[in-house]
């Protein structure tokens, strides 16, 4: 996709992280934005502050767990501003009791209590095949130009199994699948699975969005918190995300990995999967390193 001006954007987890950064640049280039989040004030906060800056602006409320606030979303988003030609499947949530977040105790990913797996899996697996469920069939039929982007991570290339692992593997294989059955279709869309490295977001903080139905948050001053946080504060800025999601739609890559310091260990995963041997044991004393040397990890 190459021409932007005037088209349409609706980017899920838009009011806050790497959604809204990618809604920011997106209505920088001359873009109509749909912001869709589940947290209705910061969702207006950024609403109304696109809307100063005289962006064409439309702020809808959605649970992606739930089919039927997409279609909502597609409805309003239509009414609003016509065709939509760019959606980016990005809410996205992490739960401090998942297996590999959790500071003393291992846990397997069997531990895991189903409340955490219903909530992880429902808005970072389900949430985007929601979503392409709803808007596709809307792409495909308008046959103008457009572009799928899924938000997976870092986490749906390298081995662990947690809920927020196997949610990541599960986008980036819908992910794969969507884009080769555009191929096949000679489609004028295209899709691309986003896996960053850290982010400097609040999904440190993801507990605020927890449905009581899913689990009491986690304790607020928990061990592993702090760890996840002070790793964060360090990483990747989201507008940079958002420069290289754009420059990966102008030039249709399907995967975009902003972070290169992963790379060993994507391709280390794969050799042990050739080797037929035992899963790669990620080095994170090595990627303290590389962090410590100034590398975006
Ligand atoms: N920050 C990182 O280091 C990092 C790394 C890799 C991948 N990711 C992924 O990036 C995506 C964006 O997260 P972020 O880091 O910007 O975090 P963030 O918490 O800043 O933003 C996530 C947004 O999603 C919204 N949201 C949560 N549950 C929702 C639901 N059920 N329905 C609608 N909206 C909902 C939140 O309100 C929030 O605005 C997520 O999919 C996350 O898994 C983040």
């Amino acid at each position: 996709m190459r021409d932007f001006e005037g088209k349409t954007a609706v980017v899920t987890g838009g009011a806050s992280g790497m959604g809204l950064a990618f809604a920011r640049r997106f209505a920088a280039e001359g873009m109509n934005v749909v912001l869709a989040d589940i947290e209705a004030d910061a969702l207006n906060t950024q609403v109304t502050r696109l809307e100063q800056e005289e962006r064409n602006v439309l702020g809808v409320i959605v649970n992606t767990m739930r089919r039927e606030t997409l279609e909502n979303l597609r409805d309003e988003a239509i009414d609003r501003f016509g065709n939509i030609h760019i959606l980016c499947n990005n809410a996205g949530v992490a739960s401090l009791d998942d297996a590999g977040m959790t500071s003393g105790e291992i846990l397997g990913p069997w531990d895991v209590p189903d409340s955490t797996w219903d909530w992880v899996m429902g808005v970072n697996f389900w949430g985007v095949l929601y979503g392409c469920q709803v808007f596709i069939p809307h792409m495909l039929d308008h046959g103008e130009e457009g572009h799928i982007v899924n938000t997976a991570s870092v986490a749906g290339l390298i081995p662990g199994g947690g809920a927020y692992g196997v949610s990541k593997h599960g986008v980036l294989a819908l992910t794969e699948g969507i884009y080769q059955s555009f191929e096949a279709m000679g489609a004028k869309l295209s899709a691309s699975v986003l896996c960053p490295g850290l982010v400097n977001t609040n999904i440190g903080h993801a507990e605020r969005n927890r449905p009581s139905e899913f689990g009491a948050p986690v304790d607020p001053n928990d061990e592993a918190r702090e760890g996840l946080l002070s790793m964060l504060s360090g990483g990747m800025d989201p507008e940079q995300v958002a420069g290289i999601v754009f420059d990966s739609i102008v030039e249709q890559r399907c995967y975009i990995l902003p972070h290169t310091s992963w790379d060993d260990f994507v391709r280390g995963r794969v050799d042990n999967i050739l080797a037929r041997g035992a899963p790669l044991t990620l080095d994170f004393e090595e990627l303290m390193r590389r962090r410590a040397a100034g590398e975006q990890v």
